[in-house]
């Protein structure tokens, strides 16, 4: 009977445990993601391969380089989703269930925070998460910033749950780092890019992954597709034997958050 059961979960796509993909930059021209239309169907098709049912949108929000505002990007958004209703066409593709943000702690988001509008998540299940929802949040890749835990732990007081992106991808924190403990201490939530897991940022950041993922630390995955490179790096990533391990003991949060 277990090998019956076994063989039955193998024959899932890798990434099918998850149902949701919660980071990806597929809002065409609005950063540094997807440039057209097409590429976004392309890699939407290509996430359905691997097992994503449902994506949720994150565009980058980050001063000066992309200095998008709420309001216009769920605009953009709601055209969008009319844009690949229309063009689809025969294509196999997640249901887009979303539009949130990948805030920048950087010198603009307090102007976000005052303009009062801040896009978050939510948990299905209504019992859970703070009030305000979850807050997706990213720092420089480069430099560390000072005050970061002030301004996260502001955020928490102020009613939101808050989400590290890719904390493996910044090479100022390692896996024992006493800032990260701190954090989730706090309770702030961790996401690893799937493609670090993989290796597409290096062995580093490929190595904090799977050490941030056995402290216990990671309640998300997110793919973090850019482009059409990033959606061949999937495919790549949804065959290794170490990932499709973690996909089938591992249980991360993607699939409780709630459809917007
Ligand atoms: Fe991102």
């Amino acid at each position: 009977m277990f090998g019956f059961f076994k063989r039955k979960q193998n024959t899932l796509p890798t990434f099918a445990p998850l149902v949701t993909d919660m980071h990806c930059h597929l809002l065409p021209l609005v950063d540094d993601g997807s440039k057209s239309l097409e590429e976004s169907l392309e890699v939407m098709e290509a996430m359905k391969a691997v097992g994503y049912q449902q994506i949720k949108l994150t565009p980058h929000f980050s001063y000066p380089r992309f200095p998008n505002v709420e309001e216009q990007i769920m605009e953009r958004y709601a055209h969008f989703c009319d844009e690949v209703e229309a063009n689809k066409g025969d294509r196999d593709m997640p249901r887009m269930t979303g539009c949130t943000g990948e805030y920048n702690l950087d010198d603009g988001f307090q102007g976000h925070i005052d303009h009062g509008n801040l896009l978050t998540y939510r948990f299905a299940d209504p019992k859970r998460g703070a009030e305000k929802g979850l807050l997706l949040v990213e720092t420089s890749l480069h430099h560390k910033r000072m005050g970061i835990d002030e301004i996260i732990f502001n955020r928490l007081m102020d009613g939101y749950d808050v989400i590290l992106a890719h904390p493996e991808r910044y090479p100022y924190y390692d896996s024992h780092s006493s800032e990260l403990e701190q954090l989730k201490e706090q309770g702030v939530y961790f996401q690893c890019n799937v493609l670090s897991l993989d290796g597409f940022y290096g062995e580093v950041a490929q190595r904090k992954a799977f050490e941030f993922i056995e402290n216990g630390w990671v309640e998300f995955l997110g793919t973090d597709m850019h482009n059409v490179e990033y959606a061949l790096a999937l495919r790549h990533a949804s065959t290794n034997k170490k990932i499709i391990k973690l996909m089938e003991t591992t249980d991360f949060e993607n699939k409780n958050l709630a459809v917007i």
